[in-house]
């Protein structure tokens, strides 16, 4: 169990700054447990297999994942394959990614082997790089020369990572892409590459059906939600500053969000909130924080509600009554099982040891609906 430091949430100035975060990757001090997690990402990186990390929306790998690269002091390339709009735009990126690590100017004789040329040119004032590829070019091979550069550059003792997160994106760049990929990166044995993606993406077809380049390509690693004595302390070390309560509001918290790491600092911070600067009464602070979380979101979560057509609302209220779909008599079994895979592949529906509606606020929501 992580320890957490004792100024955690306070700052010099005496007003205490909100110890949760959520929406944005983390780091410590916002980051805890994934202490087995964070070892097999550190032996994949010290072993010649690439890592492949899959989870539902918002577990935690890319706060994970970059932690765990960070902390290796290995030279690392990490890219969001959602910010890529081209094969082009790919092997630029690759290219940003090298010079982070090599100066340009002490790499320079190697872009003799490059098939295309690419034009670099450096900003002095912000010390960025532009890198462009003639329009008109055979793709493939400016990411064969980018990615082949890495390789090149790679020392075998301390091998370049590349992480490639949202790594189903790449499928939209340009047809047989992945075969391209796989055929270069195979053959590589100074770099360790690590994949990113979501459950309910590509990224298990990808990796998982047979027929697919990647099928198999590394090790699998499937990221759980944090286990709850961890969730547990996380909270009430932050929160027992400011009330005598912690205990009881920790269980409630996670709870309602079943240690789901998102959900959990966002609830944990508007509870932190309203417990700090609204001096509220702790047996009400959650039920408080979940209604105005919810009453923030009733826009997005009504135009959401007006895409679903009528089985998947009869299903999400299901669920959210704590029905199993599954053994309820309105929905025949085919058009049930139709509507929860749909739901799921959509990410609003989850399967721990049950299925539930992924969103705890919007679970409220729907419940507020049907009251
Ligand atoms: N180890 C952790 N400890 C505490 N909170 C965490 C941890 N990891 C993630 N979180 C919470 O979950 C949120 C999402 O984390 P992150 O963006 O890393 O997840 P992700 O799986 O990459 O999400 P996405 O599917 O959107 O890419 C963070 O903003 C943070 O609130
Ligand atoms: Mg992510």
């Amino acid at each position: 169990m992580q320890r957490v430091a004792k100024n955690i949430g306070t700052k010099n100035i005496g007003i205490m700054e909100n110890p949760f975060k959520f929406g944005t990757v983390v780091d410590s001090p916002y980051f805890t447990d994934r202490i087995e997690e964070l070892a097999v990402v550190r032996q994949a990186l010290n072993s010649r297999n690439h890592l492949v990390v899959i989870s539902p929306r918002r577990f935690g790998k890319t706060s994970l994942v970059r932690k765990a690269v960070t902390e290796s002091s290995r030279p690392f390339i990490f890219l969001n394959m959602q910010q890529v709009t081209s094969v082009e735009d790919f092997a630029a990126m690759i290219l940003k990614g090298v010079f982070r690590i090599h100066p340009l100017e002490r790499i320079k004789h190697l872009f003799n082997h490059f098939r295309v040329i690419p034009t670099i040119s450096s900003n002095p004032m912000t010390d960025s790089i532009d890198i462009s590829f003639q329009p008109t070019v055979q793709t493939d091979l400016l990411i064969e020369d980018a990615l082949g550069l890495v390789e090149k550059v790679s020392d075998a003792d301390c091998r370049i990572v590349v992480v490639l997160d949202e790594f189903q994106e790449v499928l939209g760049l340009e047809k047989n892409i992945d075969k391209k990929l796989r055929a270069i990166m195979q053959e590589q044995q100074n770099v360790n590459y690590v994949f990113l993606g979501s459950q309910e993406s590509m990224m298990t077809q990808i990796f998982e059906r047979k027929r697919s380049p990647f099928y198999h390509f590394g090790q699998l690693m499937r990221l759980e939600k944090i286990p709850r004595p961890d969730f547990f302390h996380y909270i009430t070390s932050r929160l027992e500053t400011i009330t005598s309560d912690s205990d009881s509001i920790a269980c409630s918290i996670l709870e309602e969000t079943d240690c789901h790491p998102y959900y959990t600092q966002q609830l944990s911070s508007v509870v932190w909130d309203r417990l700090y600067y609204k001096k509220e009464e702790t047996i009400k602070v959650v039920t408080n924080a979940i209604s105005q979380l919810v009453t923030a979101h009733d826009l997005d979560f009504e135009r959401l509600w007006l895409t679903f057509n009528k089985t998947d609302r009869k299903m999400l209220q299901l669920l959210c009554k704590g029905q199993s779909p599954y053994e309820q008599r309105q929905i025949p079994t085919s058009t049930s099982f139709s509507a929860i895979k749909r739901l799921m592949q959509a990410g609003f529906v989850i399967r721990t040891d049950s299925y539930a509606v992924e969103d705890p606020i919007f679970r409220h929501w729907i419940k507020r609906r049907m009251e």
